[in-house]
């Protein structure tokens, strides 16, 4: 099971991809997630990556495929992986073709959830993480149990520092620009499969999960 999940900031990619790793068994490839560790970690790549973050800018291409690159090729991967925000751009997305290939794989589905713009500042405003479990809320439409801990694990839940109004803003527009090309790019191959996320969340992965189970 070869999937990339794609859709703008807020869409809900982390969300659903949480609910078909537990699932699927499949590793959860988030390269945000990957950069936010190297900062915590305060590598190289952290720092690098944190100048781009911090504004709701893209990484730039090289530095992001390398590390797809090498995640890909641990072998967790071997039975399926979901890569969520990877790629963001055409070339990523052509140099994720060329690492598949050097694999002798391909990717089964391309799940895009689409989400119109204007929600979607709200819910990354609102959004709140576990420190401990990295278990997505929200403060409205996903509330935990018991105001600021998480209902999983009793972590402490922090806001992204990305997530305040004006980077968020900037995060939209640079990811609006380069969506439209890169879901060409995939309706082109026939990969591309289109999910309303503007539905409840165990309804938007009802509907993915109906699109695995063919996979199965
Ligand atoms: P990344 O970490 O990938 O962030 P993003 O794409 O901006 O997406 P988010 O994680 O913010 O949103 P999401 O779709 O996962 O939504 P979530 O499920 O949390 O990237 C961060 C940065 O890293 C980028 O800006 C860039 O700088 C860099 N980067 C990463 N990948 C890169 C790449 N490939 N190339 C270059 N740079 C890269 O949901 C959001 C909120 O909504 C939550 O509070 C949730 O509870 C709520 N919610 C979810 N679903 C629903 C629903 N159906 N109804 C109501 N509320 C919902």
């Amino acid at each position: 099971m070869n999937l990339v999940l794609m859709g703008l900031p807020g869409a809900g990619k982390g969300t659903q991809a949480e609910r078909v790793v537990a699932n699927y068994g499949i590793p959860h490839i988030s390269t945000g997630d990957m950069f936010r560790a190297a900062m915590k970690e305060g590598t190289e790549l952290g720092m690098q990556a944190k100048s781009f973050m911090d504004k709701g800018e893209l990484v730039p291409d090289e530095v992001t495929i390398g590390i797809v690159r090498e995640r890909l090729s641990k072998a967790d991967c071997d039975n399926g992986f979901l890569l969520d925000g990877f790629p963001r751009t055409v070339p990523q997305a052509e140099a994720l073709e060329n690492i598949l290939t050097d694999l002798g794989r391909k990717i089964d589905y391309v799940i895009n959830i689409q989400v119109d713009q204007e929600i979607l500042m709200e819910r990354l405003t609102g959004r709140r993480i576990c420190k401990s479990c990295g278990a997505t809320y929200h403060l409205v439409f996903n509330p935990p149990a018991s105001a600021g801990a998480c209902d999983r694990c009793g972590g402490e839940l922090y806001q992204r520092p990305d997530d305040n109004e004006e980077t968020v803003q900037n995060r939209l527009e640079v990811n609006v620009k380069q969506t439209q090309p890169l879901l060409d790019f995939y309706q082109a191959k026939g990969y591309l499969k289109n999910i309303n996320g503007q539905q409840h969340i165990d309804q938007v992965f009802s509907d993915i999960d109906s699109l695995l189970r063919d996979l199965k």
